[in-house]
């Protein structure tokens, strides 16, 4: 994909797949779409399929599978204990991680589940680069504390730093040694930071923070829910690793660090989960959860087809062709948004395209959830759903004040080979539209709003009636068009 250079000069991302199933689309006239969003309570979430034109909510679950992981699908060994498919997915994880105890969970918060329950006392502190939304409340749930430490750099909007989800390992080793190492349940590292625009870090730096760990005895982990995107920026960012294979590399990460936990729903492109390590003691501690909450150990409250179609897909992506096409799409996306001036996270990251709230609607204060206003407005004005990821995705804390984010982010996620090229190109018109009408969009406020993940199942309304405004200018700009 990324060696084919187009005659004409053009930057495009070229695929190397081809589309054999498909699935129809429809797309509501804005009329519809305003009902719905209505319906909606105005949060994204709780739209309909049958509503949605392009679902860019997330990647989670609804990447495109292969030919080969439908295959495998066919070839699953369903039995309660002992399934032939939980040691192919097994020997699987231990070939390509050089893991060798597995333990399976349904998704990745199931894993945090077992993790925090495990590792976090009361009053201990996790350190990470920084949090993402479910790993904070399994940590916060067992009596825990959050701490970022992410680099400067990567709380900037707009950087030209290319490993925007490195930690500030002289910030670790100090806060280590003020805490005590006895007071640090784990450091935890997130590959392609969620919540920052899924941002990547530098192998050099997780080596830097595998030192420091070791100076204290202290754990690291990594969430490599995202680490196919991380593993394709390490491989065409960072010099010392550009003679590597994506293999390699994933060895020389997994090497660094003691447990690995994934959600499947992202990495390898099924639905699932898991928990792998080389420490007899943390895997004998953590097997317990697993029958309670998750299932028996060979299968771990997951079909065992999505199993099989997990082993493939984690194959698969030690294929550099397979896993660049999402961060290049999502390049292409951010590159042409920047064309029309919309602001958009950079350097563009993996996961999805990142509009910049924060400045894409500066007269909407935070406490009026910019992200979710827009991305609300997105939706009405195109049907595509996207993902606010600023102030409505955080908690308050038990006195009820809540904190602000750091960014007001709506995500586009580009869910991997599933979209065209001229999706995208739709996306970005309407996008830049409503750039130029930025102006009509108003806040939001909750009419309901659970105490914990309430970005989920909240309920809003508008602070006034803009979302009429909007369809108006739509219908006079864009007639009867869909
Ligand atoms: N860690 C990271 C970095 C994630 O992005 C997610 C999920 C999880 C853990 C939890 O995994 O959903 O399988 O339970 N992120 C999804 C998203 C929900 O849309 O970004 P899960």
């Amino acid at each position: 994909m990324s060696n084919v250079k187009f005659y004409s000069g053009e930057n495009i991302p070229l695929e190397m797949h081809k589309v054999r199933i498909v699935q129809k689309l429809n797309i509501m006239p804005i009329e519809r779409r305003l009902e719905a969003l209505k319906e909606a309570g105005f949060n994204n979430f709780l739209l309909k399929n049958r509503d949605v034109f392009m679902d860019m909510l997330t990647d989670s679950g609804v990447n495109a599978m292969s030919d080969k992981q439908m295959a495998a699908m066919m070839e699953a060994d369903d039995s309660y204990a002992g399934s032939e498919t939980f040691t192919k997915l097994e020997t699987k994880v231990g070939e390509i991680f050089g893991k060798t105890l597995y333990l399976p969970a349904h998704q990745g918060r199931a894993c945090e589940n077992i993790i925090a329950q495990t590792f976090v006392n009361p009053g201990s502190t996790a350190i990470m680069n920084y949090h993402f939304t479910t790993t904070r409340s399994h940590i916060v749930r067992n009596g825990g504390t959050v701490e970022e430490l992410l680099n400067e750099e990567g709380y900037q909007v707009n950087s030209e730093c290319l490993f925007k989800g490195n930690m500030d390992i002289p910030k670790l080793r100090a806060l280590i040694s003020e805490k005590g190492a006895e007071n640090i349940s784990f450091v935890r590292f997130e590959a392609g930071t969620n919540l920052i625009g899924g941002q990547p870090f530098s192998l050099a730096n997780l080596m830097e923070a595998r030192k420091v760990c070791d100076e204290f005895g202290v754990m690291l982990i990594l969430d490599a829910s995202l680490l196919a995107d991380n593993l394709y920026f390490i491989k065409v960012r960072e010099e010392q690793c550009q003679d590597m294979s994506i293999r390699e590399i994933t060895r020389a990460i997994a090497n660094q660090v003691d447990i690995i936990y994934f959600s499947a729903r992202k990495l390898g492109c099924a639905r699932g989960g898991g928990i792998c390590t080389n420490n007899e003691e943390h895997f004998v501690k953590m097997r317990e959860l697993v029958p309670l909450y998750e299932g028996f150990l060979t299968y771990g409250g997951m079909s065992v087809r999505e199993m099989e179609a997990m082993a493939v897909g984690l194959e698969e992506t030690m294929d550099e062709d397979m896993i660049n096409q999402g961060p290049q799409f999502i390049a292409y996306m951010t590159e042409e948004l920047q064309k029309k001036g919309v602001p958009v996270v950079t350097p563009a990251g993996g996961l999805g395209c990142h509009l910049n709230a924060m400045e894409f609607v500066k007269h909407i204060p935070q406490q009026d959830y910019p992200a979710g206003a827009l991305a609300a407005a997105l939706y009405l004005v195109s049907g595509v759903r996207g993902m606010e990821r600023g102030t409505m995705s955080e908690e308050r804390d038990d006195n009820g004040v809540e904190p602000f984010a750091d960014m007001e982010l709506l995500r586009l996620a580009m869910p991997r080979r599933v979209f065209t090229l001229s999706q995208v190109k739709y996306a970005v018109d309407r996008i830049a539209w409503l750039y130029e009408n930025r102006n009509l969009i108003g806040g939001l406020k909750f009419v309901e709003e659970p105490k914990i993940l309430r970005f989920f199942l909240g309920r809003l309304d508008t602070n006034s009636d803009w979302p009429t405004a909007l369809v108006q200018k739509f219908r006079s700009d864009f007639g009867d068009s869909l």
